[in-house]
């Protein structure tokens, strides 16, 4: 979420229980939590609170995320963070990267003449044999100890500092990265290390109920809090009560959706921007600037089409899709 957020509304409840969690931690017990909810609803955004108001510049943040084109790529969230976070340039040689990796692991007591190969081995990077013995391993067992090693790795970090462990869209994950949280949640509640996972509610957690695991349900957010977040999308200039009222109508407390549709309000050229308010100019059509439904299934298409336009010199020319023309103009 690089562009410029809109400030939090509400979740005062789910902050205060991440702030909490967090405290325990640096007491030296680990917890994780689940953050579950539709798409659109503020998972991510809470993971943002988290990082840049909770838990401070001295800890270790760590992050993993699940990608909906790589659910069959084998720790695919793993190889991708390892990458970012061992600074692998495109033009580094084999050596370069092998040395990054090995510099990352040195200062944690891990078994190098271990580690390297099977890491090396993960990211697909050759490795000297006259240095490292190779793997002489089923795949099975190799699969067992590069997790293991990974864990390890990941503990071994908390010995120095707290760490956020953040692993993003579960419902995208691959079966080995899953067997991988499955140990940590297994192993890990004596570390000083908070692990952030989010997934909508389809991921089924295979964790029960554990005394170091806090699953977090998101709901959609009540009438005035969606009014409040309108304000905030816009800048706090009043729009007309009954465009507020629409636009709450229309969006249902999905945060997602209703920074989406006012945008597209203040965008569609039928707003005039005043001092402190926006006044409308021109009537509304059917099906514009409101979309005919919003659903979770119809949005996800109308918000990249959306995102995909610029329309400040909206007139005849704009090319919307012909039900969203309006005939009036
Ligand atoms: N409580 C909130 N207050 C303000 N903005 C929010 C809130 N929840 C979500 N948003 C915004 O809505 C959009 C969607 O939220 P996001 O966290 O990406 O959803 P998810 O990760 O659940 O799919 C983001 O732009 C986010 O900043
Ligand atoms: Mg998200």
């Amino acid at each position: 979420m690089a562009r410029s957020l809109t400030p939090l509304v509400g979740r005062e409840h789910e902050v205060a229980l991440l702030r909490d969690r967090w405290a325990q931690v640096q007491a030296g017990r680990g917890h994780i939590v689940v953050l579950s909810g539709e798409a659109g609803i503020g998972k991510s955004r809470l993971v943002q609170v988290v990082k840049d108001e909770i838990i401070g510049a001295a800890a270790l943040r760590i992050e993993y995320r699940c990608s909906p084109y790589h659910q069959h790529s084998p720790l695919y969230p793993v190889i991708t963070h390892l990458e970012r976070a061992l600074a692998w340039r495109q033009d580094d040689t084999s050596e370069d990267k092998l040395r990054k990796l090995e510099e990352a692991l040195r200062p944690y007591p891990l078994p190098l003449v271990e580690m390297v190969p099977l890491l090396a081995t993960l990211l697909s990077l050759p490795f000297p044999e006259d240095r490292y013995p190779p793997l002489i391993l089923t795949p099975q067992r190799q699969k067992q100890k590069t997790l293991e090693g990974l864990l390890t790795w990941l503990l071994a970090l908390t010995e120095q500092q707290p760490v956020l462990f953040v692993v993003e869209d579960l419902h995208w994950i691959d079966p080995s990265t899953l067997e991988f949280l499955t140990l940590l949640v297994e192993q890990g509640p004596t570390a000083r290390l908070l692990t952030l996972l989010t997934c909508r509610p389809e991921f089924q957690s295979p964790w029960g109920l554990r005394t170091h695991l806090t699953p977090i349900a998101l709901q959609r957010l009540p009438q005035p809090q969606a009014e409040t977040m309108v304000a905030r999308v816009t800048g706090g200039k009043a729009l007309p009560p009954e465009v507020i009222a629409q636009i709450v109508a229309k969006t249902d407390g999905v945060p997602l959706f209703v920074e989406e549709l006012t945008k597209t309000v203040l965008e569609s050229g039928l707003l005039r921007e005043t001092e402190g308010s926006y006044e409308q100019t021109a009537p509304f059509c059917p099906h514009w600037p409101f979309p005919p439904r919003c659903t979770t299934r119809s949005w996800p298409g109308w918000i990249a089409w959306r995102q995909s336009k610029r329309w400040p010199n909206w007139g005849p020319s704009w090319d919307a899709p012909s039900h969203m023309r309006c005939s009036r103009l």
